[in-house]
């Protein structure tokens, strides 16, 4: 994939796992693009620093991690490992957990 700019997301699909891939500060992320609460695209939220907000019922998420950082949801999203190589974007899938 290509860059993005600073705070911009995109969505692109990895082995079947549908990926959120979010640029901060020069660094990029990879979660997955449903919200841990009802399946909510979180492509239709806000990212704001390192958080996403889902645009459904307001939970939020880290995106380094996964982390629920707040309510309605209570558990986290999966998060892919990310490496830059030669200017491409590349995420790490692992079997079983996607
Ligand atoms: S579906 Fe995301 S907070 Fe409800």
């Amino acid at each position: 994939m290509a860059a993005l700019a600073e705070g911009d997301m995109a969505v692109c699909q990895v082995d079947g796992v549908e990926l959120l891939i979010c640029q901060v500060r020069g660094s990029y992320y990879a979660v997955s693009n449903r919200c841990s609460h009802s399946g909510q695209t979180l492509s239709g939220g806000k990212l704001r620093g390192h958080t996403i907000s889902c645009p459904l019922h307001g939970a939020r998420f880290d995106v380094r991690t996964g982390e629920c950082l707040a309510a309605p949801a209570t558990r986290p999203i999966k998060s892919f490992p990310v490496t830059l190589e030669r200017g491409k974007v590349l995420v790490t899938i692992d079997d079983g957990n996607g």
